[in-house]
């Protein structure tokens, strides 16, 4: 009896591989031997040497280059108008972000432009912000709502992420979050009101139309308490939305605790995570989203990683691409924050932009170089993975593919 033959649309040889795919605590591998056959958009071959069942197939040498899973960016606020450059400049002059918040600044300063912004303009530029996140490898990214903080302007955010999304099939997978950020100035008299309007409103309509696929809350100083967090992630749950929280930026509420014991995707920023928070985490295997940028200008003191690490809490990296405290879109600078900065290793920073991002957002097709996975890939001019982070601020990848096809280099 022969082998089914295995159709193939083209094979990929002579790449150092780097799967991701090894077991959590093993060292990654990078594989000079591997063969990855493309069929359908997906992965449909993973092995050593061309597969003997194979039929007459097109092949591209990737020329002993690094070949990585296309990278996941789990953390963006991509869709917004306006900037914040006065603001940065008056915190490298030594103003704090709490401070510029509290005088009328911070997110609140962005939600006037994005409000007055029409759906044309804020989809070409969150577009051009795309692009950038791809030319730095980035094949999966999340955007989050958040700049308008209405009801209505929420859902018209997301609208406008699925459109976006819907112009980008094929090129860049982009993976949409209702988050609710702030309270606005204007309901801060009765945040009760709002918080119940969020929840009874807002939350069911996302869940019900599909625009978003979990839903995040900022539970710190400045935004929802953890009552308020824990009364809008359930209304998400009820919704059939996923949970995730930005918690421990500037203080522990308590918002780890919440979002594990809910089986929450992730939790992003802990700067301020105390033991109770990280034994949650490990336990319900929500992932950590390291944020080092903001961190960095911000001028935060790091996460407890040494902890983390220690209790086997996954760690992600993300850019938090957002106009006030983290304007990047690239992953590579994230990348090197997050071992020079953070102390992650060079795995740690690998594993946190492509399996670990992936785990934060519910994935499981992407981040990794599997068979059946998406065929999104990275390929660098870089023969060791340490290359990627070490050369900071230089590194794009040379070629970007995304399902099977070559879109960037
Ligand atoms: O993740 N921390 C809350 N939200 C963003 C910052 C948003 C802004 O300053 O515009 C963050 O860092
Ligand atoms: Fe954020």
């Amino acid at each position: 009896m022969t082998a089914a033959p295995m159709h193939l649309d083209h094979l990929l040889v002579g790449g150092r591989v780097l799967t991701c795919a090894e077991p959590a605590g093993a060292p990654l591998v990078v594989h000079d031997d591997l063969v990855l056959g493309v069929a359908g958009g997906r992965l449909a071959y993973v092995g050593v040497g061309v597969p003997a069942t194979a039929g007459p197939t097109p092949v591209v040498d990737l020329g002993g280059r690094l070949v990585t899973p296309g990278l996941v960016d789990c953390h963006t606020h991509a869709i917004f108008a306006g900037d914040r450059a006065a603001e940065f400049a008056l915190r490298a002059a030594g103003a704090s972000y709490l401070d510029i918040a509290a005088a009328g600044g911070g997110i609140a300063a962005t939600t006037t432009p994005t409000r007055a912004a029409s759906d044309d303009q804020l989809a070409a530029s969150c577009t051009a912000r795309l692009d950038r996140a791809l030319a730095g490898g980035t094949t999966t990214i999340e955007i989050k709502s958040g700049y308008d903080l209405t009801c209505a302007g929420e859902e018209r955010l997301l609208r406008v992420v699925a459109a976006v999304a819907a112009a980008r099939r094929g090129r860049q997978q982009v993976v949409p979050t209702l988050l609710c950020h702030l309270i606005p100035a204007e309901r801060q008299a009765d945040r009760a009101a709002y918080v119940d309007e969020l929840a009874t409103v807002l939350v069911p309509a996302v869940g019900r139309t599909g625009l978003a696929t979990s839903i995040d809350v900022y539970c710190d100083q400045g935004a929802f308490t953890r009552a308020e967090t824990e009364r809008l992630l359930r209304a998400g749950l009820a919704a059939g939305l996923a949970v995730r929280a930005h918690v421990g930026q500037f203080a522990d509420l308590g918002g780890a605790e919440l979002v594990a014991g809910l089986g929450g995707w992730s939790i992003d920023h802990v700067e301020q995570i105390g033991p109770a928070g990280i034994a949650a985490a490990a336990a319900a295997g929500t992932v950590a989203v390291m944020l080092p940028g903001a961190c960095v200008q911000l001028r935060l003191p790091v996460p407890p990683v040494a902890a983390l690490r220690a209790a086997g809490v996954a760690m992600a990296v993300a850019s938090d691409l957002n106009p006030g405290s983290s304007y990047c879109e690239t992953l590579p600078v994230q990348m090197w924050l997050a071992t020079t900065h953070y102390g992650l290793t060079v795995d740690e920073a690998w594993r946190g932009v492509t399996c670990h991002a992936a785990r934060a957002l519910g994935l499981r097709d992407v981040g990794v170089i599997a068979t059946g996975a998406r065929a999104d890939l990275c390929v660098w001019d870089a023969v060791h993975p340490a290359e990627v982070p070490y050369r900071y601020g230089a590194q794009a990848p040379a070629q970007v593919w995304v399902a099977g096809a070559r879109v960037a280099g």
